[in-house]
């Protein structure tokens, strides 16, 4: 997906108080009142509430947040609603939203106020994202897609239940109201979908006809004569839809069976228990987080790419997810750490004149990045700073192992914590259910889903063999914290990082040894990271390498730097296992999405050096993947971090050297040469 810069809306207020969007020449919602428009045309219009009541969860997909009063008077009606819904998922797609401070400063129905003042408390920096906020302890999830409509519902992977169909007047707004704008959603409606506008406009009824809607008029409210109610009721088969091959398993009534005690397994204990699902973890060591997530303290921010490609998309994403996360670890639960900035310094030789061209360029808002002059970042970080550096407000730092421990402290009464047992195998019982085994092969736990969140040693339990996953030993080095003048307030990220002192240590790193698996301190690693800490602060001086502590641990990683998470393929499964698997999905699968699975077996490994910052998204799309709820990333990311992708890159280059092969074979295709 291509991304542009998000710019806001500016907001003015018509001469009776009605807001409207002047660059567009229309009203944000009819004069009569935004939540009885809510409430007539978008919920009753869907037959909302009666329609979510018994489900584990309803999911909701709006064109056009704007100002959010439709979200407000949904989550108005679910918690008003004693017999709502488990879980209400509201995906809602907007090309410019509100700046933070406009929408703070919105009047609002009495009745919305409350639930608004928590929307203005948790709204996100304007970036191209699928925000996930999160409310009513995580019951309420509003997926906030910031970029234009017909580039992000080809990315949305749900099963939609009802549309709230609510851009501007078809006449001034046509681009919303586009036929092909249906069809996408028509692949991603669940089956009985319903779908309400305010507009009788006939492109409008004519393009969701055209897309397999039912269309009828029912009685409009406050003046207007008629509204659009439609049911999705196709009279041919849809076509596949674009969601990941599905391997739902029985996850409400028994709990998931996680492997593995880091920040992967922590958080996705913590992402499944706020969908209402229990899990049992198993962790060999006597601790949590004792492993690749047993440092001190490590960084948490995002990265800027000229290209804005995956990974800087990927990781955006990630670290405004953690940013949220890690801010409730500090605040809540008493967790070390620090979301209050974070400086990357220059280590490539950009200038800031480049820097700041190209944050320009993509739009990126400065509540998010912000390129600085070396003297901007020396004032922030109150040392010598000698580059220009990336300022990520966002960013910050925090102990890994409370990270974790929050997770499962949040997991609260759904997680059932087994200290000290390994999990040594892995086998099918025969039926649906997977066997977890001790060193003698006895059963230890059985369960339709479990999740392998121990990082190298997954591969081990797949028997598998082949995933390109590269493991690297890096050593992290404390000193006596010296004098304060000559230490950074903030964390500072460059060649190496350094953080600000915790508990009187100073610590900086890390090394990056492949093939190396010693796990002995060593003295010429503390030289090398010394050297680090030298480049980031030239003036800090004095430190004595003998006098130096230290901690070793390893990282995974994959070969394209990205997670691995998701359902297990089953041609990345060992030998052993396969048989009896039976095959869902495209056995040629040249996108990722299409690969057949291990039924019930998800892994959630390679968090590699960014672990901290990846850990929350990447639980959060898993638990998303294992209940079946709306994924909290668009689908060409879900593609790129999913255990498929090395499979599907091999099966298309193994494609295109055949076509190539062909091409040979049968000699330039006619008319190829015209010149010739
Ligand atoms: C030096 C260094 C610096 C880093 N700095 C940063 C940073 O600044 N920012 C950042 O975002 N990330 C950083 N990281 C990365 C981050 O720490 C890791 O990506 C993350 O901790 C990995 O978490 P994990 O849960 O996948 O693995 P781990 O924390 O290793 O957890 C896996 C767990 O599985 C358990 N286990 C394994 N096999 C079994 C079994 N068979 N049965 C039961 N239990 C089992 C292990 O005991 C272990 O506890 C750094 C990593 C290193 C090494
Ligand atoms: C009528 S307002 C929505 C009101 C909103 N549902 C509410 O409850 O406050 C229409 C919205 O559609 C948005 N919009 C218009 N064109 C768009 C596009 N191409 N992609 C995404 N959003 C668009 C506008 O910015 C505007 O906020």
């Amino acid at each position: 997906m291509r991304t542009a810069p998000i710019v806001a809306a500016r907001v003015a207020y018509d001469t009776d108080g009605t807001p409207l969007a002047p660059d567009d020449g229309d009203l944000y919602h009819a004069r009569h009142g935004a939540l009885e428009q809510a409430r007539h045309v978008f919920l009753a219009g869907n037959g909302l509430p009666a329609r979510w009541r018994g489900h584990e969860r309803f999911v909701i997909l709006e064109t056009g947040f704007g100002l959010g009063n439709n979200f407000l008077a949904t989550w108005l009606a679910w918690r008003d609603d004693a017999q709502r819904c488990a879980n209400l998922h509201f995906i809602s797609i907007e090309s410019r939203p509100p700046c933070a401070e406009d929408l703070a400063a919105l009047p609002r129905d009495p009745a919305l106020a409350p639930l608004a003042t928590q929307l203005a408390a948790a709204w996100p920096p304007l970036t191209w994202n699928l925000h996930r906020l999160s409310f009513g302890s995580g019951r309420v999830q509003l997926l906030l897609a910031f970029g234009d409509v017909s580039a992000w519902l080809p990315q949305i992977d749900a099963a939609v239940d009802a549309f709230f169909l609510d851009g501007f007047a078809p006449a001034k707004n046509p681009h919303m109201w586009e036929a092909r704008l249906f069809k996408a959603m028509a692949r991603i409606a669940a089956p009985q979908a319903s779908a309400a506008t305010w507009s009788v406009a006939r492109p409008v009824r004519d393009g969701l006809r055209a897309a397999g809607f039912d269309c009828t008029r029912a009685a409009g409210s406050g003046g207007k004569r008629h509204i659009t109610i439609a049911r999705f009721a196709p009279g041919f088969a849809p076509r596949s839809t674009p969601r990941r091959t599905r391997v739902r398993s029985r996850v409400r009534d028994e709990p998931v069976l996680i492997i593995g005690g880091g920040l992967a397994g922590c958080a996705t204990a913590w992402a499944l228990a706020e969908q209402g699902i229990a899990s049992s973890l198993f962790e060999r060591s006597a601790t949590i987080a004792s492993a690749g997530s047993g440092n001190a303290a490590g960084l948490v921010h995002g990265v800027v790419h000229r290209d804005d490609g995956r990974h800087a998309r990927f990781n955006r994403a990630a670290a405004l997810e953690a940013h949220r996360q890690v801010a409730i670890a500090i605040g809540r639960h008493g967790v070390g750490g620090a979301m209050a900035g974070l400086l990357r310094v220059e280590s490539q030789g950009a200038s800031i004149a480049n820097m700041r061209a190209t944050t320009a360029r993509l739009g990126l808002p400065a509540d998010y990045v912000r390129a600085v002059t070396s003297e901007e970042a020396s004032g922030l970080a109150g040392v010598d700073i000698e580059a220009p550096a990336w300022f990520y407000p966002g960013g910050g730092w925090v102990d890994p192992r409370g990270l974790a421990r929050s997770f499962i402290e949040r997991a609260a009464d759904r997680i059932d914590l087994h200290l000290g047992v390994a999990i040594a195998g892995l086998r099918r019982d025969g039926g649906d259910r997977w066997l977890l085994l001790d060193a003698t092969g006895q059963p230890l736990a059985s369960a339709t889903t479990v999740v392998l969140a121990n990082a190298g040693a997954a591969l081990d339990l797949l028997d598998a063999s082949g995933w390109p996953i590269e493991r690297r030993r890096g050593q992290v080095s404390a000193a006596a914290a010296g004098p304060r003048a000559t230490l950074p307030r903030l964390p500072l990220a460059g060649a190496g990082y350094v953080l600000p002192p915790i508990d009187e240590q100073l610590w900086f790193g890390a090394t990056s040894q492949a093939d190396d698996d010693d796990v002995a301190i060593r003295r010429e690693d503390h030289r090398e990271n010394l050297d680090r800490l030298g480049r980031l602060l030239p003036n800090l001086r004095g430190i004595d390498c003998d006098s130096l502590r230290g901690r070793v641990s390893f990282r995974y990683s994959s070969v394209d730097r990205l997670p691995i998470v998701g359902a297990v393929p089953l041609s990345a499964l060992g030998a052993r296992l396969r048989p009896g698997l039976g095959i869902a999905g495209s056995p040629r699968p040249e996108q990722p999405r299409f690969a057949p699975r291990a039924p019930g077996l998800f892994v959630f490994m390679a968090l590699g050096s960014r672990g901290i910052a990846w850990s929350a998204l990447g639980a959060q799309v898993l638990a998303s993947a294992i209940t079946g709820s709306p994924a909290p990333l668009e689908a060409d990311l879900l593609d790129a971090i999913d255990p498929a992708r090395f499979a599907s890159r091999s099966f298309r280059r193994a494609g295109a050297a055949a076509g190539r092969q062909d091409q040979r074979l049968e000699g330039p295709i006619a008319g190829g040469s015209a010149g010739a």
